[in-house]
């Protein structure tokens, strides 16, 4: 296939373009912003390679979209672009509603124009939150967030070409993911390198909130099985095999980093903060799809990765994610 990915230069955007042109053959242009979060480091594996291009310029820009697929004619849409951590949408909303709404409204129209196929990439955070049992693709739409709020409005235009235009289209909704190259904003890289570096550990509130991992590869295997068999109009959940506490993840990396449980620190709790995500993802699996890679297996790889791979996160460390950092926990990185 040719693909066009947008939001490609992201985490979980470069595992999707590595693994489809690796395993698949594809080829692939990236579009994409360069906000904070990406990083054409993170796609330097394909960078140079005949079937890859990429593009700077944001999906809220109709000739950027549009030039790139006049220029690179794709078959497909897979749009990752989003800005995608909670804490930031509850300090400044802005860049939420801009790419969320609008730059999902200007790929849509696009993908209409010049008939292809449209992938949106989308979260289990859709739903809420949910104390007990598990969500379905038909559970009631209820987000608590700035980020989750627009997200769910992306879904809904999604969902509304293809009732209206007949649009091929069809969405698939990913747990927490985590491995290598996820920004150190996030809990799992954020706590990995804290731990290394002899930093407090700032778990949110009594740290008993529930999250259900996915490894970034399994999620974007799960994302080509949507694009290849999914029916258009169609969600497709694509959960991890694990639940976990938080606490008990930051534990974890405690042991395998050799920090101290001391490190841990209990901080004042996210607004809003959403107790359990839990997905079922049967629907995907009757595809063909099944999530590979434990859990305690994963986060010991990827805690490997950032041991080893110093050259990505040191400029972040030492860049602006300093002041973010400050900014948000109040406290300066050592
Ligand atoms: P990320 O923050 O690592 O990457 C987002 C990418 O989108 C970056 O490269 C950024 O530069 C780009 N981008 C942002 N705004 C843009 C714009 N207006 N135009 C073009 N590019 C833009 O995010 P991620 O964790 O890789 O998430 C990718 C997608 O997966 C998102 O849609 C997110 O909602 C979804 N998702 C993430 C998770 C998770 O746990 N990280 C789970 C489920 C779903
Ligand atoms: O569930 C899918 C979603 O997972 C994605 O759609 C989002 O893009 C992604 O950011 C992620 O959202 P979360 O808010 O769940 O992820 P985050 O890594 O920010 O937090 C995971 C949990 O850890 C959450 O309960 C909040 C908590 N946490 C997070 C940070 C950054 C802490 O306790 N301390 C922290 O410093």
């Amino acid at each position: 296939m040719k693909l066009f990915v947008c939001g490609g230069a992201g985490f979980i955007g470069s595992t999707f373009v590595r693994q489809r042109m690796r395993e698949h053959g594809d080829e692939v242009v990236v579009l994409d912003k360069l906000t904070y979060a990406g990083r054409e480091e993170n796609l330097r594996d394909v960078a140079g390679e005949p079937g890859f291009r990429f593009f700077r310029g944001a999906i809220e820009d109709p000739v950027a979209v549009v030039g790139v697929i006049e220029d690179c004619r794709p078959e497909a849409i897979v749009n990752f672009a989003a800005e995608t951590h909670v804490d930031r949408s509850i300090a400044a909303p802005d860049a939420f509603v801009e790419t969320h709404a609008l730059g999902t409204y200007v790929l849509l129209e696009a993908a209409r124009e010049h008939g292809l196929r449209y992938l949106q990439v989308s979260t289990d955070e859709v739903y809420g939150s949910i104390e007990q049992g598990t969500f379905t693709e038909d559970s009631p739409l209820r987000p608590s967030s700035p980020y989750s709020a627009t997200k769910t409005g992306a879904d809904l235009l999604v969902q509304s070409y293809f009732h209206t235009y007949e649009l091929p289209a069809v969405i698939c909704r990913g747990s927490n993911n985590y491995g290598p190259y996820q920004y150190p904003e996030k809990l799992i890289p954020l706590m990995i390198l804290n731990a290394i570096h002899g930093d407090p550990l700032p778990v949110y509130g009594d740290g008993m909130q529930v999250r259900n991992w996915i490894h970034a590869t399994d999620f974007s295997r799960a994302i080509g099985h949507v694009l290849e068999h999914g029916r258009a109009g169609e969600a497709y959940n694509a959960g991890g095999p694990d639940e976990q506490t938080n606490i008990d993840v930051v534990k974890r990396i405690v042991e395998l980093t050799g920090a101290d449980e001391s490190q841990i620190e209990h901080v004042t709790d996210r607004p809003g903060h959403d107790r359990r995500y839990s997905l079922s993802s049967e629907k995907v699996r009757a595809l063909g799809w099944t999530p590979k890679v434990r859990f305690q297996d994963g986060l010991e790889e990827t805690v490997e990765w950032y041991r080893e791979n110093g050259w990505w996160w040191e400029p972040i460390r030492s860049g602006d994610y300093r002041e973010y950092y400050e900014r948000q926990y109040g406290r300066a990185l050592s």
